[in-house]
């Protein structure tokens, strides 16, 4: 599994702290920046990078965060076929995978601490999608965006 994270500036050393963690893990990590806390980078630039990169099959799952993990995780949804989920604790993380096959976690560096993020981390990379019922909400979801005229790209 290969794994893109990104920040803005406000969240590079959470960021930084997730990709150590889950590279000890033995996960391949791609950094996707922002690179410093003075390197002043718009949520919505890595949001949009690490969502396409998913889409594009370059990577698998990613890990966004920004203050509140609010404003990235917006710009990663917009990409279509992109389902991204602010957590602050870990169920929800076990969740999103298990119910709404999520392929980005979001957190907000303003609000969860290190320690609780790397535990957050976890519960979302050990967690599987559980298909069934799920599968059929996760459809409608996909729906809504082809009503809209998004074009799926292939994958
Ligand atoms: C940056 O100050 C802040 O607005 C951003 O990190 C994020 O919280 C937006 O959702």
């Amino acid at each position: 599994m290969k794994i893109g994270f990104g920040s803005d500036h406000a969240a590079v050393e959470l960021k930084n702290c997730l990709l150590e963690h889950m590279r000890e893990r033995g996960f391949e990590c791609v950094d996707f920046g922002a690179d410093s806390p003075q390197d002043k980078v718009d949520y919505p630039v890595p949001g949009r990078k690490v969502a396409e990169a998913i889409i594009r099959g370059d990577i698998d799952k990613g890990v966004l965060v920004c203050g509140t993990g609010v404003g990235i995780s917006l710009a990663a949804n917009k990409v279509p076929g992109i389902r991204a989920g602010v957590c602050s604790e870990p169920y929800t993380a076990k969740l999103i995978v298990e119910h709404n096959n999520c392929q980005i976690l979001a957190m907000g560096a303003r609000v969860v601490g290190t320690e609780l993020a790397k535990m957050i981390c976890d519960a979302f990379f050990d967690a599987r999608f559980q298909g069934g019922r799920h599968a059929r909400r996760v459809e409608l979801i996909s729906q809504i965006e082809r009503d809209y005229h998004a074009v799926l790209p292939e994958k």
